[in-house]
């Protein structure tokens, strides 16, 4: 019964994880390290933008949409870990797909998304959601009070990602629109939009993230 107990510790890791998720000497690492670590498409500028929009969340959990490699994904994590600690859902699926400004996806930055979740320990708090948004939002029950678009740029490609999450924001949701300075990519199209329409409002800019909240 002995061997067998031990066994089962040893094939589950169990007193292993204990020791990893309780050591009191793991922190969060910081926007220069998980820089150092990871790839991604975000800048220092925007990086540290994204850590402090997770590190502001209070309520709800945090959406990323299009997470490539794990930069975003392990800011918004950190971010988290370091404010209210709410959950972080990574969606991507991580299928063939060739973006509006030329970049190549697929499989392969599946393993790059869980190599990068080890090296910055966010693997803690971030989930990978490996489907796109059209097939996840009509079953989500939580609500969102931090959604990132960083996916498909075409304009009904972004429109599409907005629209899955839109009803399930918090009143006090913060959205972050990457790649939104470019007149002629989705985001800064919808942007326009969604700011004309008077719902929504610009409340800062940063690089290329344009972040709304409500109007
Ligand atoms: C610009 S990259 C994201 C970069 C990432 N946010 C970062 O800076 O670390 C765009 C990503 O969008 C993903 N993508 C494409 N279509 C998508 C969809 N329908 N839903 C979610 N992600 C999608 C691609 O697989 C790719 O990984």
């Amino acid at each position: 019964m002995a061997a067998r107990r031990g066994l089962i510790a040893r094939l589950f890791g169990g007193r292993e994880r204990a020791r990893r998720d309780a050591s009191p000497s793991w922190a969060p690492p910081s926007v220069e390290r998980i820089l150092a670590l990871t790839e991604g498409m975000v800048e220092p500028r925007e990086s540290a933008l994204l850590h402090r929009l997770a590190r502001e969340t209070r309520e709800g959990c945090i959406v990323e949409v299009g997470s490539y490699r794990g930069r975003s994904a392990s800011l918004l994590g950190a971010g988290s870990l370091a404010g209210a600690r709410r959950p972080v859902y990574a969606v991507d699926p991580h299928a063939e797909f060739r973006g509006l400004l030329g970049g190549e996806f697929g499989p392969l930055d599946r393993e790059a998304f869980y190599r990068a979740m080890l090296a910055t320990g966010c693997w803690r708090i971030v989930r990978l959601v490996n489907l796109s948004s059209e097939v996840v939002t009509p079953r989500w029950t939580e609500p969102v009070g931090l959604l990132f678009l960083d996916g498909d740029h075409s304009l009904e490609g972004v429109r599409r990602d907005f629209g899955c999450w839109r009803e399930h924001l918090l009143a006090g949701a913060r959205v972050a629109f990457d790649d939104a300075s470019d007149p002629e990519l989705g985001p800064w199209r919808l942007i326009e939009e969604l700011v004309s329409g008077g719902d929504w409002r610009r409340i800062e800019q940063v690089g290329r993230i344009t972040v709304l909240g409500r109007a």
